[in-house]
């Protein structure tokens, strides 16, 4: 485990390195106990540095088995070796030299999954961020680009599969039942791409024609006998680098392009040079295990990863506080991709509300930080929704804030500049001032601030004067260690609704730039005036969310209603309803709280019933907009003191109501929408299914068990089977129906444990305080390992960040067994720990006995002894 330094890392510390790497040849002598890493570094020391400047390479729990300098066995008193540290005190006085660094690894023992570790069988690393200092002394930083050669010997019979980053070499066979393989990757890149992968794994081929008519053959390596689960995940791949040609010109640059699928990841996946390496839950798919949410992952992961090639390993970043340089924008790249490949109103309401799900509690908590941090202590800690999503968000608003033209000119620009480099995020903002001539100084805020925007809008109708006058007041909330804000920028699209439901047109506008229905806020406080505004418009506001902030509004309930009908911007019109759905739902767990009956909103009840059967809208926005605000999204909105089981029994009661006020309009929409035909992963087909799967819900919700029985027992499909499961466990838990649709689906699936974490996540989230019960004995499941992060995801991770009711405890148990699972976790695998602990970020908005046991928890793990230095700088961040 990596000892805890208690350092922290400051961006305007970045300097140069002194020296430079520039060819590193790899061998590894691959053994499950005892690999020898055998590097070759190629060094040069840069212009004006002095040749008594030490050379410092980085280590993690490294031992040094051999040193060499220039061919010569490193003299003791030349160096000083400790294990995360190589000091090269005497550099030969040439600038160039060579050295040559023998270390030995375990990689059965590796249970961080970082640096070169096993994955049932298979060989595999993981680099990002600090993991190639794992593997051997190096400057292990991503700034220095380095051209890699390969050379892996194996066991011939335990791994007939070789593989790193570039393009293949010679491979032949060595004595004693051994194999080599030699790779070599033309591209300069930085350590945190290198990757390796040796084992016996089976594979799906197939080729891709380039826009300059080049071949390259793709191949995705998976488990024996699961090959045909990965059809989909290569069709997905020809489609990403067809359409990173189309949309951005982007052509691949290698011979070769391999996938290889693992069970043990810490995250999604990782975009090493010509080798991405996934988790398998983001590879393996068919209708009989994977949902049309699966798919939908598969998709995005597939093309972030593949998009990366660009946006991160042609353009890398020049540090790890540049880190959403190409997060950010490779999110931006696989959102534009889902939205072309599906239905883009579809695509933005998913996008907003994962968004608003997983960024905006860390913006509005102890862990906010801004998209590019000044400061860290643990890098791992940093792959974060704001870093990710909030920075898509960004990407985006400047090519809202440009137009479609002048934001592909400034990318061209990008690509053109820095290819080959490592880059910061002023970079990046300079193309798009050079391409459009427009100062981005105040937008760029959007990198540097932390904390969610906020903005007050006010409207005024004169009749007489035919004038509509807004006023937009802006406020940044202060988040820890930025008490005072500074104003932002702000593109607010918006449109002016009159009662036939179309636009309104005006003749004027003053107190703010409008362009493209896009008002440019850039003060503390505009009053901006249109004139000729035919009659009083309802205010649709932030229309396709153009910006990542909160707005409030003074706007009635007839108002909302009227938007839910017609606003002609699809995101705005999900958004009244959902507003509606959220103020309806806030009132009622007010209500539950008081011990009184909460009132059931009639209008908006009905409304459900008509957008259930708007056939003019596809299915698939049907099944978000009559998607109900989480449990955890309300709490949200709510925002302090909250009594998760009144939310709760306010969201079971409107589910009831709209479930049993339209109940013969829903069981017929539903027998419609049954499959009829061949499966397909499609949008629409897809769309269909999650129409039914949500009214099944609320009919189920009303009190109907049977249709949830019915479905799972015919259903043909996993997103038929895991949504009536699902619908069984929630709505009737314990009922003899549920009991065996659970013990069905354990049976069928038992040899599959991908397949079987969606079983234990339906188990883990179903309401109320006993599940805790169920997890702890489903811990005890032969399929589940503390050791597998998926494993741990879909039962604990679930329980704690989806199972309000569950997890929040009033008597504070699930807390303290939470605790005792995160400090056993993190003794092997601390970065796994770490982001398990962030569920806790939102323990201050609790009511007052729920707020005190959690902080007794998180003191409780704080206090623990030798903690890592992921898991610490979370909780003392969280507690702070
Ligand atoms: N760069 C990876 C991605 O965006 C993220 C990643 C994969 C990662 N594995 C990791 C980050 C391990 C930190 C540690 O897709
Ligand atoms: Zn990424």
């Amino acid at each position: 485990m990596r000892t805890d330094t208690g350092q922290v890392f400051k961006l305007e510390d970045y300097r140069p390195s002194d020296y430079l790497i520039e060819r590193t040849n790899l061998v590894f002598r691959l053994d499950a106990e005892r690999t020898e890493v055998v590097a070759e570094l190629a060094v040069r020391r840069r212009n004006g540095v002095s040749d008594d400047a030490p050379l410092i390479l980085d280590g993690d729990g490294l031992d040094l088995a051999g040193l060499e300098i220039d061919g010569i066995a490193a003299n003791a008193n030349a160096y000083t070796a400790a294990p995360d540290q190589l000091t090269i005190h005497a550099v030969p006085a040439d600038r160039q030299f060579r050295l040559k660094i023998v270390t030995r690894l375990s990689p059965d023992t590796n249970k961080a999954l970082m640096g070169l570790y096993r994955s049932n069988g298979v060989y595999c690393t993981q680099c990002e961020a600090e993991g190639f200092r794992r593997i051997t002394y190096f400057l292990d930083r991503p700034d220095i680009l380095s051209v890699y050669s390969v050379r892996i010997e194996a066991d011939r019979d335990a791994a007939p599969l070789m593989l790193s980053n570039g393009n293949p070499g010679k491979r032949s066979d060595l004595p004693d039942g051994r194999h080599f393989a030699e790779w070599h990757d033309p591209h300069p890149k930085p350590s945190y791409l290198f990757a390796l992968v040796a084992g016996d794994l089976g594979v799906v081929r197939d080729t891709f024609r380039t826009m300059t008519g080049r071949k390259v053959d793709l191949a995705i390596h998976v488990e024996h006998g699961k090959e045909a689960r990965a059809a989909y995940a290569m069709d997905a791949l020809k489609r990403s680098m067809a359409w990173d040609e189309e949309k951005f010109g982007r052509e691949y640059d290698l011979e070769v392009f391999n996938i290889v699928a693992v069970s043990d990841f810490n995250m999604g996946a990782m975009e090493n040079k010509g080798l991405n390496i996934f988790n398998d839950k983001y590879v393996l798919a068919d209708e009989d295990t994977a949902t049309d949410a699966d798919f939908a992952n598969i998709e995005a992961i597939i093309a972030h990863e593949y998009f990366h090639n660009w946006t991160g390993n042609r353009i890398t970043c020049r540090d790890w506080f540049q880190l959403c340089l190409k997060e950010g924008l490779t999110v931006y790249r696989d959102h534009e991709f889902s939205a072309d490949q599906r239905s883009r109103a579809v695509k933005r309401i998913a996008e907003v509300r994962t968004l608003r799900a997983h960024q905006f509690p860390e913006d509005q908590g102890p862990l906010a930080h801004p998209v590019r941090p000044r400061r860290y202590r643990e890098i791992n800690n940093f792959y974060t929704a704001t870093v990710y999503e909030k920075g898509s968000e960004v990407v985006r608003m400047i090519r809202t804030i440009l137009g479609g033209e002048l934001f592909r000119k400034g990318m061209d620009l990008y690509f053109k500049r820095h290819d080959g480099e490592a880059a910061t995020v002023e970079d990046f903002l300079r193309v798009f001032e050079d391409v459009s001539r427009r100062d981005l100084s105040q937008f760029a805020l959007w990198y540097h601030q932390a904390g969610t925007p906020h903005l007050a809008v006010d409207a005024r109708y004169s009749t007489s004067e035919r004038a509509l006058t807004l006023t937009i007041e802006q406020s940044v909330p202060p988040t820890p260690g930025e008490s005072r804000k500074r104003l932002m920028h702000i593109p607010l699209a918006f449109g002016l609704v009159g009662s036939d439901g179309k636009d309104l047109d005006w003749s004027a506008v003053e107190g703010a730039t409008v362009s493209d229905g896009v008002i440019d806020v850039r003060k503390r406080r505009h009053t901006v005036r249109f004139e000729g505004v035919e009659e009083r418009p309802c205010l649709s506001l932030n229309r396709e969310f153009s910006a990542p902030i909160t707005i409030s509004a003074e706007e009635t309930e007839e108002d909302r209603l009227f938007l839910a009908r017609h606003d002609s911007d699809l995101f705005s019109r999900w958004q009244a309803l959902n507003t509606l759905m959220t103020d309806a739902l806030i009132a009622a767990s007010g209500k539950v709280r008081g011990g009184r009956a909460p009132q059931m909103p009639g209008k908006l009840i009905a409304l459900c019933g008509e957008i259930a059967g708007s056939h003019e809208l596809e299915p698939a926005y049907r099944a978000l907009a009559l998607t109900l605000p989480s449990e955890t999204d309300i709490a949200r909105e709510i925002g302090s003191d909250i009594d998760p089981d009144a939310i709760l029994a306010a969201r079971n009661a409107l589910a009831a109501a709209i479930g049993k006020e339209n109940g013969a309009a829903f069981a017929r929409l539903y027998d419609e929408l049954a499959d009829t035909g061949a499966f397909s992963p499609d949008a629409a087909s897809a769309g269909k299914r999650a129409l039914r799967n949500v009214l099944l819900d609320y009919l189920a919700a009303a009190g109907d068990a049977e249709r949830a029985d019915a479905q799972f027992r015919a259903a043909t499909n996993m997103t038929e089977r895991a949504a009536a499961l699902g619908v069984l466990a929630n709505r009737h838990p314990g009922s003899p129906q549920t009991l065996a649709a659970l013990t069905a689906f354990e049976e069928r699936y038992r040899g599959d444990p991908l397949v079987l974490d969606k079983w234990f996540t339906i188990q883990a989230v179903v309401p109320g305080h006993e599940t805790l019960d169920t997890v702890r004995a489903l811990t005890k499941h032969p399929a589940f390992q503390f050791a597998n992060p998926n494993r741990v995801r879909a039962l604990i991770g679930a329980f704690s960040s989806a199972n309000q009711t569950g997890f929040h405890r009033p008597d504070g148990e699930s807390y303290r067994y939470f605790a005792d699972i995160v400090l056993e976790i993190e003794r092997g695998n601390p970065q796994l720990a770490a982001r398990l602990a962030t569920t806790l970020r939102s323990w201050r908005q609790l009511e007052p006995g729920r707020r005190a046991l959690a902080r007794e928890t998180l003191q409780r793990i704080a206090s623990a002894e030798g903690l890592s230095a992921d898991l610490r700088d979370i909780v003392e961040r969280t507690l702070a």
